[in-house]
């Protein structure tokens, strides 16, 4: 097992190699306009804390995987969250100016191009996975089975679904526990559940052991959400790198306007140990989510 800097380090190496590097302005047939690799590298490049693919390749190489060999894989995961955060931040839904600590992407390049560099970046996750697959080779289905976890993930039963449910219910002010578990699952827990699980998948784990990594994503992303809400509130802007203070001037529902901040305080500590009850059938190999889970309650970035 490797360090989430170790992986992270392969992510960015891998991701600044990915898109060509054309002359300023140029666009040729046949090939991106090079203002798109410019808009989609701006987002994608810009740091971030790599989790989601580091955790693909964390899981893969815990059951046996090679990292290496599916690295794509984990980019195109970055590549979707990617996509998700330039979106999140449009005007028509978060109205965000500060992302990673830099200017958000349609602040930069314009709505229209933002929404452009977003598609890019999904349909390229999708175009790069497809490619690796094909020259991997091997158990096809395996690879097949992983996209499609993948795809559930960031679709309309995942990452889709809890975003439009966050903005429901922030434009018709509904609240409670119900919805609010909903989006939690949904628009940040499912980038977690599926990427583990397809990650499970291709090292070739039994259902048992895909089933127990996707139970730890879930109480690991909801986690995260919680302690993302609370960042809102408690956190310092320098160092999230966003403009904070937002959700509730914008009505969201989190678990800081549902419980309070001692209350989702609670709640991360309950859902770090549903998170590590699901590791229960693993042992000391699984350390690293282990810690991982515990650092994120902690986490100030
Ligand atoms: C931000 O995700 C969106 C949420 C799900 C809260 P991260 O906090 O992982 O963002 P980066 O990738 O590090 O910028
Ligand atoms: C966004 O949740 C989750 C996504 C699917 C991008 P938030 O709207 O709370 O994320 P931040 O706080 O803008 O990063
Ligand atoms: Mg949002
Ligand atoms: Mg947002
Ligand atoms: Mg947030």
């Amino acid at each position: 097992m490797r360090t989430l800097a170790e992986y992270a380090k392969l992510v960015n190496e891998r991701l600044a190699d990915l898109l060509p590097k054309l002359p300023e302005g140029s666009y040729v047939e046949g090939e991106m306009p090079e203002l798109l690799v410019r808009s989609m590298n701006y987002s994608l490049l810009a740091g971030g804390k790599r989790l989601r693919p580091s955790m693909f390749l964390a899981a893969l190489e815990m059951l046996g995987g090679d990292a290496e060999a599916w690295l794509d894989f984990a980019c195109a995961v970055e590549m979707i969250h990617s996509y998700s955060l330039i979106h999140d931040d449009l005007p028509g839904m978060d109205g965000d100016t500060l992302r990673r600590g830099r200017p958000t992407n349609h602040v930069v390049f314009g709505v229209g191009q933002a929404i452009l560099a977003g598609d890019g970046l999904l349909n390229g996750a999708f175009e790069l996975m497809l490619g690796r697959a094909l020259a991997n080779g091997g158990d096809a289905r395996a690879s097949l089975r992983a996209i499609r976890e993948i795809a559930i993930g960031a679709g309309v039963t995942g990452m889709i679904a809890g975003q439009v449910m966050d903005l429901h219910c922030e434009r018709n002010g509904e609240a409670g526990e119900a919805a609010f578990r909903y989006i939690q699952r949904d628009k940040t827990a499912c980038m977690f559940i599926y990427p583990l699980r397809a990650a499970a998948t291709l090292a070739g784990a039994d259902e048992a052991k895909i089933d127990a990594l996707g139970k730890y994503g879930e109480y690991f992303g909801r986690a995260f959400q919680t302690v993302d809400d609370l960042l809102d509130v408690v956190g310092d802007s320098a160092e999230v790198g966003k403009t904070l203070g937002k959700d509730a001037e914008q009505g969201k529902l989190t678990a800081v306007s549902l419980l309070g901040v001692d209350g989702a305080r609670k709640l991360a500590q309950q859902q770090c140990e549903a998170a590590l009850a699901a590791l229960e059938g693993f042992g000391p190999e699984a350390d690293f989510f282990r810690n991982l889970m515990r650092e994120t309650t902690q986490r100030t970035k």
